[in-house]
């Protein structure tokens, strides 16, 4: 396998073979309305910052990548809530590149290829003259967890000093920082019918529920449920 990172300005033609990457994502992933309604502006405004992971060998493609580019004055304090806040926002001059997804087709999980597309990522900063490449992070792990506060999560550690979580693991690795709790990563609101042809389960009454592939409870107030998904800011230097 001899895999190697595309944009799809240099390589058009792969956008129409991203979905031979398998959907990873639970189903309510899906229903982020502000994520819907925009994330074709990805590929219409910035085909230079979306990434694709190919064999060169086979022509396979193997995993994508996506990003744009935002405005970040570099202090913690005024990082955005997450995926959708960086949506709904306009950034007139950007100045660091975004991360919003990364996904390793699952036939091709567990060989080290996802390092290959975070450093495409970052690489992609370097070469578009960016600061830096910020990245809310979704913990592969946290939905294991969901009942503890993210804040203390990131910042579990194993034996070795390596952060717990496989995900923020691997951004580590790669050098990047961990910044602060991105609180507004997603934010998925439906009745309860809804939910539960997402998830096959049942919301008889309000509260708070533990949802398969969710990172925290859906909470259900006057019969709607909302959740409402925290992720985790780090920050590469370009490369
Ligand atoms: C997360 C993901 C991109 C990792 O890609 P990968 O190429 O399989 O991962 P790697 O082989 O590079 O391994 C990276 C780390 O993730 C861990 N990992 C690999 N597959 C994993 C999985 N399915 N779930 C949880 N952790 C996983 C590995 O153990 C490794 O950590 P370690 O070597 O320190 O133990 C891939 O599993 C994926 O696409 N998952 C679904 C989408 C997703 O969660 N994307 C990230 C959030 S946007």
């Amino acid at each position: 396998m001899l895999a190697q990172i595309f944009t799809l300005a240099e390589r058009p033609e792969l956008e129409q073979r991203l979905d031979e990457v398998a959907d990873p994502w639970p189903e309510f992933i899906h229903h982020d309305q502000v994520l819907n309604a925009r994330w074709d502006d990805l590929y219409t405004r910035w085909p230079e910052f979306q990434l694709v992971l190919v064999d060169t060998e086979t022509e396979e493609v193997l995993g994508k990548g996506n990003t744009m580019p935002v405005a970040w004055d570099g202090q913690v304090e005024t990082l955005t809530g997450g995926v959708v806040d960086v949506f709904e926002r306009e950034f007139p001059n950007p100045n660091v590149l975004c991360a919003v997804v990364a996904v390793v087709d699952a036939k091709q999980q567990g060989r080290g290829l996802s390092g290959q597309i975070i450093g495409g990522m970052a690489e992609t900063a370097g070469r578009a003259g960016l600061e830096c490449l910020i990245a809310p992070v979704r913990p592969t792990w946290k939905d294991r967890y969901p009942l503890v506060p993210l804040e203390d999560y990131m910042r579990w550690t194993r034996d070795d000093g390596m952060p717990f979580d496989p995900w923020i693991r691997l951004h580590a690795r790669l050098g990047a920082e961990l910044l602060a709790v991105a609180p507004r990563s997603l934010d998925i609101s439906g009745s309860a019918a809804d939910w539960e042809s997402w998830t096959g389960m049942h919301f008889p009454q309000d509260g708070d529920y533990v949802v398969p592939g969710a990172l925290v409870p859906v909470r259900f107030e006057g019969g709607v449920g909302r959740y409402l998904e925290p992720n985790v800011w780090m920050r590469h230097e370009p490369r």
